[in-house]
C-alpha cells in the first residue's frame, strides 16, 4: 500500500476514535507487531535498492507521525473524560454547611414559654375541642342569641346544627367548671377561628385562656397574676395598665395594655402612636356563668383572662406580619433557633 494512502487511512481512523479502548485497538492495528506500519517497515526488503533510502525515510516518518498522533488523541480523550467527571461530580463549595436539624416554630416557642410561666405559678393545663358546641362557645358564657359576635361574619358555623369552630378558648372555662370542682387554676391553650384576614389577623389563630375559681378571689389577685406573667414573658419590667372594658362573661371586665415594647412608650407605628399595646382581655367571672355551671356564688369567686398567642409572639420576636407564621418558609423559621 502506498505510504500516503496509509497515512490518510490512519488519520481518518484516529479522528473517529471516542474511547481509550478504541484508540488502543487502532494503535495495535497500525503499530503492533503485525500492524500496517510495522509491516510497511518490514517490506523495505522488497523495495528496489535505489528507492530503499527514500522509502525508509518516509515509512519511518510515518511511524513517528502515527505515534505522535495517537499520543495527542490519548491526551484529548483523557482531558474530555476528566471534564465530564468534574461536571458530574460538581459541588458548590461556597454553600455554607448547615446542620439539618429542625427548630421549634416561633409560635410553639411562645406557647411553651407562656405555659411554663403559668405552670410555675401553680396552674394546670386544660384542653377543649376546636369544633365546639354553640352552647359552650356562646350561651353558657352569657353571650345572648342576638349578640353581634355570633354573626355569620365572625363565626365559622359547622354544617351540623349547634356546632361551630370555637371563636375563643373561653368555652374551655365552661368545660372545666362542668367537670371539676373548685379550687380551679387552669390555663387552656389552643386554636381558635374567626372570619378575619389582614396583616394582623388570621382566620385561625391561637389563644391561651386562664381561669381561677376559689374562695376569696379578688380583682387584685387577677391584676397581680397578669402583671407577673407579662413581666416574666417580656423579660423586662414592662408598664402594665388595666382599662375598663366589656365582655359578656366577666364583670367587671378589663383590657390589659403594656407599655409599647418596640418604642418604649414614645409612640410608633406598632402602638399607633399611643405608647401602649393591648395584649389581653380579663375580668371577674360573671355570676350568670357561675350559675350556668352550677357553681355556688356565695362561696366562690373567680377571674378569667384570654390572650392572643400570635400577638404576644409578634411583639416578643418583633415580627410584623401574622402571615409569616403560617407560610412555613424555612428562611423565616430558621431565624428562631431558641429553645
Ligand atoms: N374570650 C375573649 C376574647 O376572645 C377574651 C377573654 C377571656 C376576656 C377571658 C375575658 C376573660 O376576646
Amino acid at each position: 500500500m502506498d505510504i500516503k494512502d496509509l497515512e490518510e487511512e490512519l488519520k481518518k481512523e484516529v479522528l473517529g476514535v471516542k474511547t481509550l479502548q478504541e484508540l488502543q485497538q487502532v494503535k495495535a492495528k497500525y503499530l503492533g507487531k503485525e500492524g500496517k506500519i510495522s509491516s510497511a517497515i518490514a517490506n523495505i526488503k522488497k523495495v528496489l535498492p535505489e528507492e530503499r533510502r527514500d522509502y525508509g525515510l518516509r515509512v519511518n516518518k510515518l511511524k513517528e507521525y502515527a505515534e505522535e498522533l495517537i499520543r495527542q488523541k490519548e491526551e484529548e480523550i483523557k482531558r474530555l473524560e476528566l471534564q465530564e467527571k468534574l461536571a458530574k461530580e460538581w459541588m458548590d463549595l461556597s454553600v455554607p454547611l448547615e446542620p439539618a436539624y429542625g427548630t421549634y416554630h416561633p409560635l410553639t416557642q411562645t406557647l411553651k414559654r407562656i405555659e411554663e410561666i403559668f405552670l410555675s405559678m401553680g396552674f394546670s393545663l386544660m384542653e377543649g375541642p376546636e369544633i365546639e358546641l354553640e352552647e359552650y362557645n356562646f350561651d353558657m358564657l352569657n353571650i345572648p342569641k342576638d349578640h353581634p359576635a355570633r354573626d355569620m361574619q365572625d363565626t365559622f358555623y359547622v354544617n351540623k346544627e349547634g356546632y361551630l369552630l370555637r371563636t375563643h378558648t373561653s368555652p374551655v372555662q365552661i368545660r372545666t367548671m362542668l367537670s371539676q370542682k373548685p379550687p380551679i387554676y387552669i390555663i387552656a391553650p389552643g386554636r381558635v377561628y374567626r372570619r378575619d384576614d389582614d396583616p394582623t389577623h388570621s382566620p385561625m389563630f391561637h389563644q391561651v385562656e386562664g381561669l381561677v375559681v376559689d374562695k376569696d378571689i379578688s380583682f387584685g389577685h387577677m391584676k397581680y397574676t397578669i402583671e407577673v406573667f407579662l413581666r416574666e414573658f417580656f423579660e423586662e419590667d414592662v408598664p402594665v395598665r388595666f382599662r375598663a372594658s366589656y365582655f359578656p362573661f366577666t364583670e367587671p371586665s378589663a383590657e390589659v395594655d403594656i407599655g409599647c415594647v418596640i418604642c418604649k412608650g414614645e409612640g410608633c407605628r406598632v402602638c399607633k402612636g399611643t405608647g401602649w399595646l393591648e395584649v389581653m382581655g380579663c375580668g371577674m367571672v360573671h355570676p350568670n356563668v357561675f350559675k350556668a355551671c352550677g357553681i355556688d356564688l356565695e362561696t366562690y369567686q373567680g377571674f378569667a383572662f384570654g390572650m392572643g398567642v400570635e400577638r404576644l409572639s409578634m411583639l416578643y420576636f418583633g415580627i410584623d406580619n401574622i402571615k409569616l407564621f403560617f407560610e412555613n418558609d424555612l428562611r423565616f423559621l430558621k431565624e428562631f433557633p431558641k429553645c
